[in-house]
C-alpha cells in the first residue's frame, strides 16, 4: 500500500467508520461539519486548511441530499487547494439504474458516474451492484475505480460464527460472492432462481439442495426491502433447515424490512459497517484502507 494521501474527511453518520478506515490507513482523520437548515438546504464546512490530497468517506446509502453535501464538499476541498480527491463510498447508490427501462426513464447509474468524475480522481466502492455494465470504471469514469469484495471478510466472520453452515444466494448474481465465501472453508452453496415481480415482491425457485438440519446462511450484496432474502426464507422454512440467517454486504433494512424478515423465520442478521446499523458485524476498514493510494 503507497498512501500519500495525508487526511480522511467523514461525515457525521459515518465517523465510526471513517475514524476507523482513517486508523488503519495511518491518517489523521477530520470531520465535515453539517448544519441541515429549516428549509432542508445544507451547510458544509471544512477544516479551512487542507493538505494537497484528501480522501473523502461517505455512504451513499439514502442518498439523495448526501450526494449534494458531498458535492458541496468536494467543491469546497477544490477551492481550497485540494489537487486529488478520492471518494470512498462503501455503499455506492443508484446502480440498478443503468439503462433506461422505459423511454423518457433517466439513466441514473451514468449521471452519476458523471457527477463523480466531474469531481473526483478516485473511487472506492464494496460490492457495487453492476447488471449490465461490466465493470465500475464503465459505469464511473474517473481516473482509478475500485471495486472492492466483501466476500474475504464476511468469509472469515463466518469461519468465526457458525460451524459448517450452508450458503445460498437468492439469484444467480449472488453467484459470485456466495462462491467467493463459500470456497474458504469449503462449505456447501447454492443459488436460487428468482423472478421479480415489483419493488418488494419476488418469486423464489430454490436450487436443489439438502436443507434439512443444516444451519443456512442467506447471503447477498443487499438487503433493502428484504423481500428477496423473506421469499427465500419461505421457500425454505417447509423444508426444515436447523437456522436460518442472513450475512449481507450493504444493509438498508427500508420499510421495517427487520422486523419483516424475522417473521419469516431468519433469526440472525449480520452486514458490513458499509452502513452504520445494529447488525454490523464485519468491519471493512482494513479492506478500504488497504485500497487507499491517494
Ligand atoms: C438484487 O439483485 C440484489 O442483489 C438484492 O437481492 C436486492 O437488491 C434486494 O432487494 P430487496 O431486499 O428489496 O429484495
Amino acid at each position: 500500500m503507497t498512501i500519500r494521501s495525508s487526511l480522511v474527511l467523514g461525515f457525521p453518520e459515518g465517523e465510526i467508520q471513517g475514524r476507523a478506515m482513517a486508523g488503519a490507513a495511518g491518517l489523521p482523520y477530520a470531520g465535515v461539519g453539517i448544519h441541515r437548515f429549516p428549509d432542508g438546504e445544507s451547510r458544509v464546512r471544512l477544516p479551512p486548511a487542507l493538505p494537497e490530497r484528501v480522501v473523502l468517506y461517505r455512504g451513499m446509502d439514502r442518498p439523495n441530499e448526501k450526494l449534494f453535501e458531498l458535492v458541496l464538499t468536494a467543491a469546497t476541498a477544490r477551492d481550497l487547494g485540494v489537487r486529488h480527491l478520492t471518494l470512498v463510498a462503501p455503499y455506492l447508490c443508484y446502480m440498478r439504474q443503468d439503462t433506461a427501462f422505459v423511454p423518457g426513464e433517466a439513466v441514473s447509474q451514468r449521471v452519476l458516474g458523471t457527477l463523480l468524475a466531474d469531481w473526483f480522481d478516485t473511487l472506492v466502492t464494496v460490492d457495487p451492484h453492476l447488471h449490465r455494465v461490466p465493470s465500475l470504471a464503465d459505469a464511473i469514469p474517473v481516473q482509478r475505480a475500485v471495486a472492492l469484495s466483501a466476500a474475504g471478510p464476511m468469509a472469515e466472520f463466518l469461519a468465526t460464527h457458525l460451524e459448517n453452515p450452508l450458503v445460498l444466494g437468492p439469484d444467480s448474481e449472488s453467484l459470485q460472492w456466495v462462491a467467493a465465501v463459500a470456497a474458504v472453508q469449503g462449505l456447501d452453496y447454492g443459488v436460487a432462481r428468482k423472478e421479480r415481480l415489483g419493488d418488494r415482491e419476488v418469486r423464489i425457485a430454490l436450487p436443489e439442495l439438502d436443507v434439512l438440519g443444516r444451519s443456512v446462511v442467506l447471503l447477498d450484496d443487499v438487503v433493502s426491502t428484504g423481500g428477496t432474502l423473506i421469499a427465500t426464507a419461505q421457500a425454505l422454512k417447509p423444508l426444515d433447515p436447523a437456522a436460518i440467517s442472513v450475512l449481507a454486504t450493504h444493509g438498508l433494512f427500508c420499510d421495517g424490512a427487520l422486523g419483516r424478515m424475522a417473521e419469516a423465520g431468519i433469526t440472525q442478521v449480520w452486514t458490513s459497517d458499509s452502513v452504520p446499523h445494529p447488525t454490523n458485524r464485519v468491519n471493512l476498514a482494513h479492506l478500504l484502507a488497504d485500497a487507499l493510494d491517494a
